[in-house]
């Protein structure tokens, strides 16, 4: 079955896949599943609810969507604006976003507007731009962004063929994290949602996440004074060696704010159960993260590769 909501504007987005992890599973002592948003049309969750934003500003008659980002928003709402017709602006934080991600953007023919400034200057000047007439903001506060993303538990339900104990996924915004909240209140389920955050929000090498403020902290704070949200702060480090856990013990190669589902899974240590952890981007969005200077220049002889693996 395919969840895709937007009809005409459609990529394909959603019916990304559900893997079993088994090493972590036998280290985490929790069944692990790793729901591979990375795969959906542009190499991140968030194509799941720009298709269905980005459909209904067209339908109201919008002259441009605009969005701050720190990458992935940009490349998903340049891409649906392009099939849509309309034009995208999107606003980033000067130097702090991953090539791939503005290359996207690029590509699809969006206005790129580098702002000196953090994420949170881009979505304040976002904010305030989508007073003038005819632009419509497409960042996760607009609520039909939040209504396109949580068909991501419908789709974990229905491959899992059961509810999980727990979903984790990474708390930047906490758009995502509203989101899933919203599809389980939908699907009559409650999971323990296990988010893990930045500890160095300002600075943390996993860009995506980089945010001060988050836009939906008051409603994710809510949901965890309410115990239905356990949220983890996460080091640098151990974001790090999860994100490079999955490439090499499960062969997920996801860009590294990803990773802080399963981060936040290792910090937590659940006792028993089944946990999917959303993977939210695929690895080649930056690939500049990862450390490929460990290889190795040799001759064209096999005596000189057989020295080289000695
Ligand atoms: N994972 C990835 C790969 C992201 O790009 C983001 C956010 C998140 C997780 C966090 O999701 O903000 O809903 O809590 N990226 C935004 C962007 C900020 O501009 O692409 P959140």
């Amino acid at each position: 079955m395919s969840y895709a909501t937007a009809s005409w504007l459609s990529l394909g987005e959603g019916s990304t896949p559900l893997v079993h992890a088994p090493r972590l599973t036998e280290s985490l002592g929790v069944e692990v599943f790793l729901k591979c948003d990375g795969l959906n049309p542009t190499g991140s969750f968030k194509d799941r609810g720009m298709a269905v934003a980005v459909e209904r500003a067209a339908a109201r008659g919008a002259r441009a969507v605009v969005c701050a980002s720190t990458g992935n928003t940009a490349a998903s709402a340049a891409t649906y604006a392009a099939r849509a017709g309309l034009e995208a602006v999107v606003l980033t934080p000067q130097g702090a976003t991953a090539t791939a991600k503005r290359a996207q953007a690029h590509a699809a023919g969006a206005r790129v507007l580098e702002v000196r400034g953090s994420f949170d200057d881009a979505l304040r000047l976002c904010r305030e731009l989508a007073q003038h007439d005819g632009y419509v903001l497409v960042n996760s506060l607009n609520p039909d962004r939040i209504d396109g993303q949580k068909s991501v538990v419908a789709e974990i339900l229905e491959q899992l063929g059961r509810a999980p104990d727990a979903i984790a996924l990474p708390y930047g915004g906490g758009g995502n994290v509203s989101a899933v909240a919203a599809g389980c209140l939908e699907a009559g389920i409650e999971p323990s949602l296990v988010v893990g955050q930045a500890a160095e929000r300002n600075t943390t090498f996993a860009s995506a996440i980089r945010i001060g403020e988050p836009a939906h902290r008051a409603n994710v704070e809510a949901m965890i004074a309410a115990g239905r949200v356990r949220a983890v702060t996460l080091s640098d480090d151990e974001l790090r060696s999860a994100w490079i856990r999955l490439g090499r013990e499960e062969g997920v190669f996801c860009e590294p704010a990803s990773a802080a589902g399963v981060a936040a899974l290792t910090t937590l240590r659940l006792d028993g159960g089944t946990a999917v952890a959303i993977v939210t981007g695929h690895g080649l969005k930056d690939a500049g993260a990862v450390d490929a200077s460990a290889a190795q220049v040799v001759e064209p002889s096999l005596e000189a590769v057989l020295e080289a693996l000695r």
